[in-house]
């Protein structure tokens, strides 16, 4: 499969289908700038991106499981159709543990290199959740930034609501001296207290503790300052409401089991989706939604 898959959308020195971890199949994107990124069919889970350096920009845990009942550990799982425990199905739904489908890859004259994978549902979605939809996630890897735009389509003659989240784990060289700018102002509901809802008052959002909140209708620009590092990564969403700022820290960090104990040190979540309230979708609409990563030198 992997081989017919690379015969077909293969492009010498811009696409590459192979076997990633565990053999499972993972698509290369390489940008002429030297800057690359990785998405496995499995979850249509972005699991690395690097800048023309070559430097990694995502973090992945080395204790992540590679399996197709499992979650990566890291990168970008996507949370679809429900975020969190907001609902009965499984943490975060099915999308994130489900075979995407490769439908195109493309390299543009721009120098730009896209993919895009699909994922629609099944006997098996239609029994955890009874809609009829397409998803389709398109990565586009420049020189500096990898977009991610969501395109999610009512197939059924009934609509439905959905939840959606782009759970990106960012790598950063000292969790002590990393930040998120741009919410202050911003309420926030705490899932570590309850859902209590605050406003944001800091410039900066700084860690030394546990940190998971929902944060509600934010502005689309957020920063994260990586000083460890010298760089800042620029998240800028469109028509994603919310974002979830995320570290486990030491507790937590021990009792996941695919997550290393002291890896809490190296990462920060910032989520970009709808997760503080429903998308409604009526029978044959669409919702596009987008996320564009942009790094450069502080
Ligand atoms: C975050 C949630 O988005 O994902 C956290 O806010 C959760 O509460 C985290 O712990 C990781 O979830 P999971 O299912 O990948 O372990």
């Amino acid at each position: 499969m992997i081989d017919s898959l690379q015969t077909r959308f293969g492009i010498p020195g811009s696409v590459a289908v192979s076997p990633g971890k565990n053999n499972m199949p993972r698509v290369t994107l390489s940008h002429r700038s030297g800057a690359s990124a990785e998405v496995y069919l499995h979850g249509a889970h972005v699991t690395s991106w690097r800048n023309a350096k070559g430097e990694e920009l995502l973090f992945l845990s080395r204790e992540s499981h590679w399996a197709a009942d499992k979650p990566i550990r890291g990168g970008v799982p996507i949370c679809f159709p429900q975020f969190s425990n907001h609902g009965p199905m499984l943490l975060h739904g099915f999308a994130r543990i489900s075979e995407w489908t490769l439908t195109h890859t493309e390299c543009r004259d721009s120098g730009e290199v896209v993919v895009a994978l699909q994922f629609s549902d099944s006997n098996a979605t239609q029994a955890l959740w009874p809609h009829r939809f397409t998803f389709e996630l398109r990565v586009t890897l420049a020189e500096t930034s990898l977009t991610m735009a969501t395109l999610v389509k009512n197939n059924g003659d009934k609509p439905f609501d959905f939840e959606l989240a782009l759970h990106t784990y960012f790598g950063v060289g000292e969790i002590q001296r990393a930040a998120v700018c741009g919410l202050k102002g911003v309420t926030f509901s705490d899932s570590l207290r309850n859902n209590i809802n605050e406003v944001e008052t800091r410039q900066e959002i700084r860690f030394d503790q546990e940190t998971d909140r929902i944060y509600i209708k934010t502005p689309d620009s957020i920063l994260l300052r990586d000083e460890a590092r010298n760089r800042v990564i620029a998240i800028q969403k469109s028509g994603m409401a919310d974002a979830v700022v995320w570290n486990p820290w030491i507790a937590k960090s021990q009792r996941m089991p695919d997550f290393g104990d002291d890896e809490y040190l190296r990462m920060v979540c910032v989520e970009t989706g709808n997760m503080a309230g429903h998308v409604n979708l009526a029978p044959s609409a669409q919702w596009l939604g987008s996320t564009i990563l942009s790094v450069r030198p502080a």
